[in-house]
């Protein structure tokens, strides 16, 4: 032996051995060491072979490898995902896969000789069992040779290797037995790597490029395609509402008050009926196992199965209704314990309604001028009712003068019909004062006039989920404003207690884009949302119409959480560009089955299925022909 192999040998012992500690130690164990049967080991004689890895008091790792084989070929996807996730306590579990590629015009002609061996077989082979055997044996091999031959499969050399490591020897050989059987069941054989479990330790390091030859095996493209860990990274949040799952079928838990979030508003894009709704039912409804509340505003009566389902109320604005809400409420905001009438937010919201209104006739007619009159009576009427910025204001008799805790006789509330009084005393304001009259009790069409009472709902704020509809309003005019009206009503009564934590769903949200002053409404309220501790959820469908104004830019930036569910094939580049998607995330949203989309939240995306149990599923279809089966199985239990 030359002088300076034995140094080398000297060094390696020295290394492989405890020894004292060293500032090597700090960043690299004092001893591995491979263990045989018969050997002393820290807890006496061993029983079979491991690694064992110390520092400066003995072991303090066990590891045990092996090379996985998979019998006939038989792969399919995520097969190997429960390795990468499986969770045994303290005991974990590494997965090393090598891959090296296998010249494929050399497996070709081996794959031709066979095909002709067993073709020769087949000609000459009576029985006929036998012959099936054969047969089938040379159709796998015809498509495997297809398959390299028109380059739809490129052939490797794989191997999988696995490393159990267990900080107690008989965690460790519960693991590995657990482990060998679990895989057996998926056509999957473990090879115990004795005798050279050290090469194989350090085969699942960077460090390792020493695999033994019989631990390969062939694999094509698409196999090894099977074997890959997509999927796994996927939105990681540890708590939160089950979303559903990823193809894998990990399961998705997504929390919207995640602390990495910036905010905790979302938005959901998808094509009519790709499962928007269904989605926020599906969120709403799990959601209220996590404290969060929400309220939704329907534009399609579509919630109301789901809030019966959940014994919820389901609040409809509609000319026959009792329930009613005036656009006029102004509510208090608490500041840093002070109590504030937020007369300015009402002002500007009467004036977003009132401008709308006022479109709905004649857009013209809304010149500056106009503009700042309207205004001006705004500001006039409330002051006529006597109602400023002290919430005692809002009160008719206080009684109370702590300015924290405000009680009383609720005072009344201007309506828009005193607001049009007052405009009809302005000429300038005339032919808008008869446009607005429409919209009041005096304008004689009951469903235009709504939004000009006193509000009559309240109580409702305990339950933790609300619905309210505006699905019976009438789809041009009112619809739209009922949505910004109850919307906004929503918002302000939510903000007050900033402890809750509460969601408003906006569903079809781009009809509130179409007038400047309610998609500013809808922008400053996702920017404003986190510091209430409310989640604003916009869901629509045109994505690029959505994005054409620069209030829905603005409401993209402030979401931390986007859903994209089925595109349009003509939103699809605008979708792609804005959220940077690879080609096949795009062609994914082109495609996806109802209920299928992506999330992403920070740097964080799933694709995802948002799927719901039987009974859920009941609640959140809007099938009318599933609505009327359920029905009729209802009315059959009912006799
Ligand atoms: N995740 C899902 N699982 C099962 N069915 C779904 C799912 N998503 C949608 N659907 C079906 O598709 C219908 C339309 O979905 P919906 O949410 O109303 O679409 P959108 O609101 O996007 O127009 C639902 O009523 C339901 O029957
Ligand atoms: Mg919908």
């Amino acid at each position: 032996m030359s002088h300076k192999k034995k140094e080398k040998d000297n060094q390696e012992k020295r290394i492989f051995n405890f020894s004292k500690v060293l500032y090597k130690d700090i960043i690299a164990p004092s001893c591995v060491k491979e263990i045989a049967p018969g050997d002393i080991s820290v807890n006496g004689q061993a029983d079979s072979y491991w690694v064992e890895i110390g520092d400066i008091s003995g072991a303090a790792k066990y590891c045990r490898s092996y090379y996985a084989n998979i019998t006939g070929n038989a792969t399919y996807a995520g097969m190997l995902n429960s390795l990468y996730t499986i969770d045994f306590g303290e005991t974990d579990c590494d997965v090393a896969l090598h891959f090296s590629p296998a010249d494929t015009s050399k497996v070709v002609w081996q794959l031709e000789r066979e095909i002709a061996r067993l073709e020769a077989d087949y000609a000459e082979e009576a029985n006929s069992a036998r012959r099936q055997t054969l047969l089938k044996n040379i159709h796998e091999l015809q498509r495997r040779h297809s398959a390299l031959t028109s380059h739809n499969e490129k052939l490797f050399f794989g191997s999988i290797q696995v490393t159990v490591t267990a900080q107690d020897q008989n965690e460790m050989k519960q693991f590995c037995n657990l482990l060998a059987r679990r895989l057996r069941t998926k056509n999957v054989i473990l090879k115990a790597a004795d005798m050279r479990q050290l090469d194989a330790f350090i085969n699942a390091t960077p460090l390792g490029d020493n695999i033994p030859r019989d631990a390969y095996q062939d694999l094509e493209s698409s196999n090894i395609a099977d074997m890959f860990p997509f999927g796994t990274g996927g939105l990681r949040h540890q708590t939160g509402a089950i979303l559903g799952h990823d193809p894998q079928g990990n399961i998705i838990f997504y929390n919207c008050w995640h602390p990495m979030h910036e905010n905790y508003n979302i938005v959901i894009f998808g094509r009519s009926g790709s499962g928007k709704s269904y989605l926020v039912k599906l969120l709403s409804a799990r959601s209220v196992l996590i404290n969060i509340m929400t309220v939704v505003i329907d534009p399609e009566r579509e919630y109301e199965n789901l809030m019966v389902g959940l014994g919820c109320p389901y609040i409809s604005l509609s000319p026959d209704s009792k329930d009613t809400l005036n656009i006029f409420d102004v509510d208090l905001v608490d500041e840093d314990g002070i109590l504030r009438a937020d007369i300015e937010d009402a002002i500007r919201a009467v004036q977003a309604v009132v401008f709308r209104m006022i479109r709905v006739y004649d857009e013209s007619i809304l010149t500056g001028q106009v503009k700042v009159m309207i205004l001006e009576k705004i500001k006039e009427t409330y002051e006529h009712f006597g109602i400023t910025e002290d919430p005692q204001s809002l009160y008719e008799s206080p009684t109370n003068t702590d300015i924290i805790h405000v009680s009383g006789i609720k005072k009344k509330m201007p309506q828009l019909s005193d607001l049009v009084e007052l405009m009809r005393m302005e000429p300038v304001l005339e032919d808008v004062s008869r446009i607005l009259a429409t919209f009041t009790k005096e304008g004689g069409t009951p469903s235009y006039a709504v939004f000009d009472c006193q509000s009559t709902v309240d109580d409702i704020w305990e339950y933790p989920m609300i619905a309210f509809s505006v699905a019976d309003l009438d789809e041009d005019i009112m619809r739209p404003i009922g949505l910004f009206i109850a919307t906004r009503w929503v918002w302000n009564k939510l903000s007050r207690d900033r402890r809750k934590r509460k969601r408003i769903v906006v569903d079809e949200a781009q009809t509130m884009m179409d007038t400047p002053e309610t998609a500013k409404w809808l922008e400053d309220s996702f920017r404003r949302s986190r510091k209430r501790n409310i989640s604003m959820c916009a869901c629509t469908q045109g994505f690029e119409v959505f994005l054409r104004v620069d209030e829905g830019i603005g409401i993209l930036k402030n979401a931390t959480t986007k859903m994209l569910l089925k595109q349009e094939a003509i939103d699809i580049a605008a979708v792609r560009e804005k959220f940077s998607l690879s080609d096949g995330e795009a062609e994914f949203l082109l495609t996806a089955p109802k209920g299928w989309g992506i999330v992403k939240a920070n740097e964080d995306a799933s694709v995802f299925f948002g799927e719901a149990t039987e009974r859920e599923h009941q609640m959140f279809t809007s099938d009318p022909n599933e609505l009327v089966l359920l029905a009729e199985r209802r009315e059959g239990r009912g006799k």
